[in-house]
């Protein structure tokens, strides 16, 4: 079994910059509450266990996250850093190690906290810093002249001389809880703010003989905080130009890396083109050789190969399958599965739909609630009515059947295979396979008509 590691992540804090009835680490960071990519980050350790500090909107907090398998301790009083730690103290086990993680730091990655984690041993704890042109604000890190650690000082706190360190303190650090319990208590809140500040930790562990053990993140935003929303859309650029990086490497082409937008998951197959202003969310696979145009929204799709979404197509929890050609302007509500070679045209909603292969709505459409088979032709305004007002009814439409233009389908209706309904008609009752079913009022020429003339 894998060393214990018990995760606290911080989150008692207000932000009252942020100007929000919600608390701040539930704000959405690529649609999803930053603290969850904070938990995302923590989920490769092995027996590992996680304490929310949740203070400011505790409830709203453990409502959040109530799905997630962690523990929450609440802190009454935002009385510092250290003491946030110390309300967690008796959730911890005996002799794990303690990672302190920040709920407002969302883009941390996985990878620093394992390079982190394992510094950790009986004589030495981890600490986590970065090197900043501008420090302000930050804890600064104090080392002697053997360069060791030795303490951090609060920006508030710190000399001119000790303001010039560019060195600072993330806030992350992970040391054996044996370690903590002895340390946690001494540490008091005689400084600048009157606040018990976890950065204590660092001279006293190092007076009591543990050294500390230096890591830096890869990159500077892994450890940038979120305090107001300026800084929150900050970081979902760079989340999302990361994401874009990603896809790019994956193979994928992106029209604009900077115009593409993923809240969620996304695979894409080989030669995959992407254009501006695509929007993911949800989880989504992306065949071979799909094209998608500018400004496409996809919520849990599945594309197959060879697919082309032309511009402005919304598709939502459906399957789109190879060769097929989709909008521009369609929207593929939930539960729409297009067989091989479909063609959904411009102005088309589908939901709750099957498609055979090869078959057609090109243009100006509602089908919903339906079963079309392969080789059908949907006429330009076809409605399925699937609607009495109470209840939902289904349409079923045969292999190679032909919809005429203006056709109004009242659901439940079934269309042979090989019929064909005339133009215009509203169809009730069942088209037997290959006949030709039309309700059409007779054509008249009104005798005598004359045009108006102005007066
Ligand atoms: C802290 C560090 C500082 C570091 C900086 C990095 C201390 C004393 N200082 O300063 O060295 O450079 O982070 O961003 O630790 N929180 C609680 N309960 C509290 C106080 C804070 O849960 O009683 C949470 C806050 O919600 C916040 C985080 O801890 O997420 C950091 O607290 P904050 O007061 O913002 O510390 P900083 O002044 O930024
Ligand atoms: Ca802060």
């Amino acid at each position: 079994m894998s060393r214990a590691i018990d995760i606290v992540v911080l989150a008692a804090g207000r932000g009252s910059r942020m100007r929000s009835a919600k608390p701040k680490v539930l704000h959405p960071l690529a649609g999803q509450p930053m603290i969850e990519h904070v938990l995302a980050a923590t989920q490769g350790f092995d027996n590992a266990s996680t304490v929310v500090v949740s203070g400011h909107g505790a409830e709203q907090l453990e409502a959040a996250l109530a799905d997630y398998s962690v523990n929450f301790a609440r802190q009454q009083q935002q009385r510092g850093t250290a003491d946030a730690v110390a309300t967690a103290l008796d959730q911890l086990r005996e002799e794990s190690v303690v990672l302190v993680l920040y709920g407002d730091v969302p883009l941390i990655e996985a990878d620093t906290l394992h390079r982190l984690v394992a510094q950790v041993s009986s004589t030495q704890m981890a600490l986590l810093t970065v090197s900043l042109q501008h420090p302000d604000g930050y804890g600064r890190i104090l080392r002697n002249d053997a360069a060791s650690v030795t303490g951090i000082v609060e920006h508030k706190d710190a000399t001119a001389e000790q303001r010039n360190i560019c060195e600072v303190n993330t806030g992350v650090l992970a040391i054996e809880a044996t370690q903590l319990r002895q340390l946690l208590p001494r540490i008091g809140c005689d400084n600048a703010q009157g606040e018990y500040y976890l950065t204590d930790l660092i001279e006293l562990a190092v007076a009591s003989g543990i050294t500390i053990a230096v890591t830096q993140p890869k990159n500077a935003s892994e450890v940038e905080g979120v305090n107001d929303r300026i800084q929150l859309a900050r970081l979902e650029r760079i989340y999302q130009r990361r994401q874009a990086d990603l896809l790019l490497d994956a193979g994928a082409t992106l029209a604009d890396p900077d115009r593409f937008d993923l809240r969620g998951t996304v695979t894409v197959g080989e030669d995959v083109f992407i254009d501006i202003n695509v929007l993911l969310e949800g989880d989504n696979q992306i065949g071979n050789n799909v094209v998608i145009g500018p400004h496409c929204h996809l919520i849990d799709a599945v594309i197959g190969d060879n697919v082309t979404l032309k511009s402005h197509t919304i598709v939502e929890q459906s399957e789109i399958g190879a060769d097929s050609v989709v909008g521009p302007f369609a929207r593929l509500r939930p539960g729409t599965q297009l067989a091989e070679g479909c063609k959904i045209g411009n102005f088309v909603e589908t939901k709750k739909v099957t498609l055979g292969s090869g078959s057609k709505i090109n243009h100006l459409s509602y089908v919903g609630d339906a079963i079309l088979g392969s080789g059908v032709n949907v006429g330009a305004g076809t409605i399925t009515c699937n609607y009495d007002g109470v209840n939902k009814h289904q349409t079923i439409i045969g292999d190679r059947a032909f919809i005429g233009s203006n056709s109004a389908l009242v659901a439940p209706v079934n269309i042979g295979a090989g019929a064909t309904v005339g133009a215009g008609s509203t169809i009730a009752r069942d088209v037997d396979a290959d006949k030709l079913a039309l309700t059409r009022a007779k054509q008249m020429t009104v005798p005598g008509w004359k045009k108006p003339i102005k007066q």
